[in-house]
């Protein structure tokens, strides 16, 4: 993205775009291709929330997603949820993982409540994950609500201290040897630092 074209954004505050390139406060460490294609190569990364009204220049790559209704979670899940989760952004939330993750047409062929036992019924993401609050701030963005020809289904968001390095390799590592993840097609993980440059 050039200096002189910082992107502006206005109105609906449930988009969000992932800019990878030159500039962004997210410096990447690293970019790995859990499964299927890689992203291009960026050095930093920024988050945009709204609509873009001045689009990025020289990126490497933009993703974008929507916060949406949540589709899994009971009540009592949710009571929990909230009772534990914090918001993203805390000052000693230094590290960031952003996670790109498209599901494959077997998944999407299912029903809701088929869905959700392979989601949580099997797989525990919500037990597992609630393991990890607060120290992991999380925020899902889904793809598929702005037409289904993007790269990916979702954009998930995590930041967290230093010190829970090791306990977010852990949940990677939990979530990923789960049945759901046999749905999975296409999955990026971009870790970052933040430097505020
Ligand atoms: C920090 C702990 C975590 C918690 C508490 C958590 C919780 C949740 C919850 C509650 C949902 C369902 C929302 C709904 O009802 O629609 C969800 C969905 C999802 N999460 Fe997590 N999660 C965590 C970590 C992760 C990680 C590390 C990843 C990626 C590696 C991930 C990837 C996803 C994806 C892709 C979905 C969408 C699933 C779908 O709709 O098919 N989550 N998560």
């Amino acid at each position: 993205m050039s200096l002189t074209s910082t992107p502006t954004t206005s109105g609906s505050d449930r988009l969000y775009t992932f800019v990878g390139g030159k500039s962004g406060p997210w410096k990447v460490t690293s970019c790995l291709p859990v499964k299927g294609d890689t992203l291009p190569p960026a050095d930093r990364m920024e988050v945009l929330q709204g609509t873009l009204t001045s689009p990025p220049h020289d990126t490497s790559w933009m993703l974008q997603g929507v916060t949406s209704n949540e589709r899994y979670v009971t009540r009592d899940e949710k009571t929990q949820l909230v009772a534990r989760q914090v918001a993203l952004g805390r000052p000693e939330a230094r590290c960031a993982a952003f996670i790109p993750i498209r599901k494959n047409a077997a998944w999407w062929a299912m029903t809701q409540d088929e869905r959700r036992a392979v989601f949580e019924d099997r797989s525990h993401h919500i037990q597992t994950g609630l393991k990890y609050l607060p120290g992991v701030a999380r925020r899902l963005h889904h793809c598929r609500d702005l037409g289904e020809q993007g790269p990916f289904d979702f954009l998930t968001y995590f930041d967290y201290p230093q010190t829970e390095i090791t306990a977010f390799e852990d949940l990677v590592a939990a979530l990923r040897a789960t049945e759901e993840w046999k749905y999975v097609g296409r999955e990026v993980d971009v870790r970052l630092v933040w430097d505020g440059a």
